[in-house]
């Protein structure tokens, strides 16, 4: 495990954190790692392939979909890829999104979904093929390749933004810890039995995957200036979805007429966007990992609905920490 490059050492979560996170779950979870000086939560299986990710050869013309989970990631990668793609809506209706963007680190799952899957030989046998880890996948996928990852800037590829477009989606982490527990809840084999209160307690200690979530928003941050880095905020989305879109076009070197961006907004519209079975993760729902609504992925589509799941203790935890991560930086998450 060890790795002459600090931004990859690994250590295994203290006995106490793990002890605090394992309180969620009624499952044994494996003991998560730390990744690298900022720490960051992944699971046990990420050193089977981080070298790999690593080394990866990229390619001047990949476009990254990078974000903290529960940012808008899936909104954001269909936006990026009909821009890209002419706006061919028919294709994208066709091909899952899961097909059009591997997920670059999908192997860190590998021992959960096996479990999971662990007495039907049939959905193990689909799962190794779906499980093969990315980057081997990606050597064989055509140009221009479209990658989703929720790696921080410092686990991506090494010269990722030196060669490949990123555009990178955050998100109030308020709404993204509420988002975060309705989706883990949707998986019954995680056996989540934690109250949001409960939950919310490992999230803002930075126990939940791929936290801490303000240095994983920091490092994409201070990066928004560079040229292969468009910067985006789901409340952006949120409250101005064509003007997102024509930032997006910019960013690509890509125009559209008025008519197109209409027909792009209906599409990415939440309500049409719900219905859109080539983005929900039909895979998992096929391996009954999601439970039977598997409601939770595409789910209520707000901004500040933390609010109706905070108690007045909540609020006051939560504007300490927000200040405290706040501090040396000038981010601020736009309050629509
Ligand atoms: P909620 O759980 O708050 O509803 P990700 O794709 O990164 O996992 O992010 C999921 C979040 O994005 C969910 O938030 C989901 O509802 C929201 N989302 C997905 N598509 C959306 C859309 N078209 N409009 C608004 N929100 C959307």
């Amino acid at each position: 495990m060890e790795h002459t490059n600090d931004a990859h050492k690994v250590k295994p979560f203290t006995d106490d954190e793990y002890a605090q996170y394992q309180k969620a779950f009624s499952v044994p979870h494996r003991r998560p790692i730390r990744v690298g000086p900022k720490g960051y939560v992944l699971r046990a299986d990420w050193p089977t392939h981080s070298e790999d990710v690593r080394t990866m050869p990229l390619r001047p013309d990949d476009i990254f979909v990078v974000s903290f989970p529960r940012s808008g990631t899936t909104w954001t990668q269909e936006l990026v890829w009909l821009i890209e793609n002419d706006m061919n809506f028919e294709k994208a209706k066709s091909i899952p999104l899961t097909d059009r963007y591997p997920f670059l680190e999908d192997f860190i799952y590998a021992s959960a979904t096996r479990m999971a899957a662990r007495n039907d030989p049939a959905k193990l046998k689909m799962l190794e093929e779906i499980l093969k880890p990315a980057p081997e996948r990606l050597a064989a996928t055509p140009s221009p390749r479209f990658i989703k990852s929720h790696l921080p800037l410092s686990l991506l590829p090494e010269g990722t933004l030196d060669t490949a477009r990123v555009v990178y989606v955050a998100r109030d982490p308020r709404d993204v810890a509420v988002s975060f527990y309705h989706f883990l809840k949707s998986f019954p084999h995680n056996g989540l039995t934690a109250s949001f209160k409960e939950y919310y307690d490992l999230f803002i200690n930075d126990l939940e995957m791929w936290s801490p979530i303000f240095e994983h928003v920091k490092e994409a941050w201070q990066q928004r200036h560079h040229p292969n880095m468009l910067f985006l905020f789901y409340e952006e989305l949120s409250k101005d979805l064509g003007a997102v879109a024509r930032r997006v076009a910019d960013f690509l070197g890509k125009q559209y007429t008025d008519e197109q961006y209409a027909s792009l907004l209906d599409h990415l519209k939440f309500d049409n966007f719900q219905k859109n079975t080539a983005v929900d993760i039909t895979d998992l729902k096929k391996f009954g990992l999601l439970d039977s609504k598997g409601q939770n992925f595409i789910r209520k589509g707000k901004t500040g609905a933390w609010r109706d799941n905070f108690d007045e203790e909540m609020i006051q935890r939560t504007e300490q920490w927000m200040a405290d991560n706040m501090r040396d930086t000038d981010l601020l998450f736009p309050q629509n």
